[in-house]
């Protein structure tokens, strides 16, 4: 079936129990055995339960893996990944990544005797360059946040594949419905699946789809020996978020451009960070992309200039977090990327005056309108 057909429909059966097309929350705890051992499937909800099961199933199929295990936040599923490593072994990870990323790595996983280097991924000789004997996991965010630096997924794989380490890509920001790292040689694609997952800005998940049947028993043996597994209602509303995927990604991808197109020709912006347009590195976006999707970054030049314009805009909201069917607009330097060293922000292109923004599915001449108000007072 076809991409949307299969959002709605897969995991998303007819409740067989009582035929409502859609699937109750199963908020409960507990489920009761029929006789000693024998149960309908389910035992404990931290172990399981019907409403993970389904987001899962749907999870997988969208990214054409051989199984999806879904968690509390898209940090949780990162980490669950990283517990594949073993003490010794070395991480190879984009240098732009998120945030939460580089905070969890360097400041907690390292304390474990795992060892990572931040590398600008998207020159695929720099990642070839730092494979060390030890290299057994190369993770990649394409395109990468808040930069939108691409990195070519196929010729990574081929790197980690000679390497014999896992290929990891974070899919948040395009979603399966624009990019399909699988298909592209990944091993392991994670999700926040707070954002376009979801949509709707109302629930915090992440996932972790898995290619190969031995990770995928080791990561939901960690779902449920550690119990990060997502609860009922956040699993009801991610799969009720995903049925509208496809026609929300096609509206975030169409407005995506047409702000693009109008920062560029703003004489207040100095540099547009978005794969779409021709004044951003997109060649590879073109061939590994089915469309650029809706973050995009901007450069207004200094703090005090990018302080203006978030102070003043009405319909855009500050706030950080991306993905939701409203736009959010955020200050990276001191929001998302705090917790990044100054010098690597300036290194990554992270300067006082770049200014995020997620956009969402309004109608493109009110976004505009607003940008264009609050750009005026700059
Ligand atoms: C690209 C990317 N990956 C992962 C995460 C972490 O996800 P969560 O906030 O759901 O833990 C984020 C959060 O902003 C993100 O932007």
């Amino acid at each position: 079936m076809g991409f949307a057909t299969d959002a709605i429909h897969v995991g998303q059966e007819p409740d067989p129990a009582t035929g409502a097309i859609v699937a109750p929350i199963y908020q409960t705890s507990t489920y009761v055995q029929e006789e000693l051992g024998k149960n309908k499937g389910y035992d404990y909800a931290r172990t399981a339960h019907p409403n993970r099961r389904a987001l899962e199933r749907t999870v997988a199929r969208l990214e054409g893996g051989k199984a999806a295990f879904v968690f509390t936040s898209g940090m949780a599923a990162i980490d669950s990944v990283f517990r594949l490593l073993r003490p010794g072994d070395h991480t190879i990870i984009s240098e732009a990544v998120y945030g939460g990323v580089v905070r969890l790595t360097t400041q907690f996983l390292v304390q474990w005797g795992l060892e990572f280097s931040f590398v600008d991924t998207s020159s695929l000789e720099h990642l070839e360059r730092a494979v060390k004997p030890n290299t057994k996991m190369i993770y990649v965010e394409t395109p990468t946040n808040p930069t939108m630096r691409v990195t070519d997924i196929a010729g990574a794989a081929g790197i980690a594949s000679k390497q014999g380490a896992w290929l990891v890509v974070d899919n948040t920001f395009l979603s399966p419905y624009l990019q399909s790292p699988v298909a592209l040689g990944a091993n392991i694609v994670v999700h926040s699946m707070t954002k376009y997952l979801n949509g709707h800005s109302d629930a915090v998940g992440g996932a972790a789809v898995l290619t190969r049947q031995e990770d995928a028993e080791k990561i939901y043996f960690l779902q449920r020996s550690a119990g990060a597994g997502l609860a009922p209602m956040d699993c009801f509303l991610v799969s009720r978020g995903i049925k509208t995927l496809a026609v929300r990604m096609k509206q975030h991808d169409a407005n995506g451009m047409a702000i693009a197109r109008y920062l560029e020709a703003h004489p207040k912006v100095q540099r547009v960070h978005y794969p779409g347009l021709p004044s951003h590195p997109h060649e590879i976006a073109r061939r590994q992309q089915r469309g650029f999707g809706a973050m995009i970054s901007f450069d207004v030049t200094t703090l005090k200039n990018a302080r203006a314009l978030l102070n003043h805009v009405r319909l855009c909201s500050l706030a950080e977090s991306l993905g939701g069917v409203e736009t959010l607009i955020s200050h990276p330097a001191t929001m998302t990327h705090a917790s990044v060293p100054p010098e690597v922000r300036q290194r990554i292109g992270i300067t006082d005056g770049l200014v995020r923004i997620s956009v969402g599915i309004e109608d493109a001449e009110d976004l505009i309108a607003d940008l264009e108000h609050a750009l005026s007072k700059i």
